[in-house]
């Protein structure tokens, strides 16, 4: 398998993608529900999602492909070459904002992450990995991240940690956002796990993420040594949702030892 290949095709594919997304903010908009009246998929997530599907099978048949949309395959095992796709990270801030939304994808093989990809599309800024070849932000080297304390870190977190009732220890969370320099949110879990692989954040906590929201920036995160697990500090599941930490590699290990307690 000829990874630099597959590299280029998913890079112009993704450029692509962005360029329909930035031109469906002039056409109409059809935005329906899914699982609540707070989860969102409009008519372009479906259509983006359609357009990996198709010029992915017209490279070769045989990739399997997970997408949040359901358009691609149902997977149930990790055997083969599989591509993890989020056609828009961050959906609501689509609709709403226009921008702090990503194209991410990921490509993996046997359960192995080889190719990596967080497109910011408003900004249109590609950061991609080779597995064992580094990552690149517009196609400059990106440098390994540098070791720091929790008391320098800057965290992604979203309010509704407040309302995870019973899920986790609310006094250790509240003492990390007392420790930390600052705290984030921006609704899109792949520009958060950006931030963090460029060390614009220090980590970012999700008590729920789904594989396509992270398969991308995992692989990324390999690249420059950000450490990325569930909240026990296992691999994460990428055949179900699980929860995750992205962190600096210096902070990762205290985080979840002296912050992080799931009941
Ligand atoms: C969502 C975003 C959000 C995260 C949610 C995800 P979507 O993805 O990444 O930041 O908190 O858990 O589902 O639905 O906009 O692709
Ligand atoms: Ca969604
Ligand atoms: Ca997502
Ligand atoms: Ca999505």
């Amino acid at each position: 398998m000829d990874l630099q290949k597959i590299n280029e095709f998913a890079i112009k594919l993704i450029y692509d993608a962005g360029e329909q997304i930035r031109e469906s903010f002039s056409k109409e908009l059809i935005i329906e529900t899914k699982t609540d009246a707070n989860d969102l998929v409009t008519n372009i997530d479906c259509q983006i999602e359609q357009f990996f599907v198709k010029k992915i099978k017209e490279l070769d048949p045989s990739h399997k492909i997970m997408g949040e949309e359901g358009l691609g395959d149902k997977i149930v095992t990790l055997d083969g070459p599989i591509w993890i796709i989020d056609p828009i990270d961050g959906t609501m801030n689509f609709i709403k904002q226009h921008r702090n939304f990503m194209i991410t994808v990921g490509f993996f093989v046997d359960g192995v992450g080889k190719l990596g990809y967080l497109y910011d599309v408003m900004r249109n800024e590609l950061i991609y990995a080779i597995r064992g070849e580094g990552a690149y932000i517009d196609h400059h080297p990106i440098r390994k991240l540098e070791p720091l304390t929790i008391e320098e870190a800057i965290i992604g977190i979203n309010s509704s940690w407040v309302i995870q009732n019973g899920k986790i220890n609310h006094e250790k969370i509240a003492n990390l956002i007392r420790t930390v320099r600052g705290t984030r949110s921006y609704g899109s879990a792949a520009m958060e796990i950006a931030l963090v692989v460029t060390g614009k954040l220090d980590a970012y906590l999700s008590m729920r993420l789904a594989p396509w929201d992270i398969g991308g920036g995992m692989v990324i995160a390999q690249e420059v040594g950000a450490v990325a697990t569930n909240l026990k500090g296992e691999p994460f599941n990428l055949l179900s949702n699980d929860t995750f930490l992205i962190a600096n590699p210096s902070i990762h290990q205290k985080l979840l030892d002296e912050f992080i307690e799931l009941k």
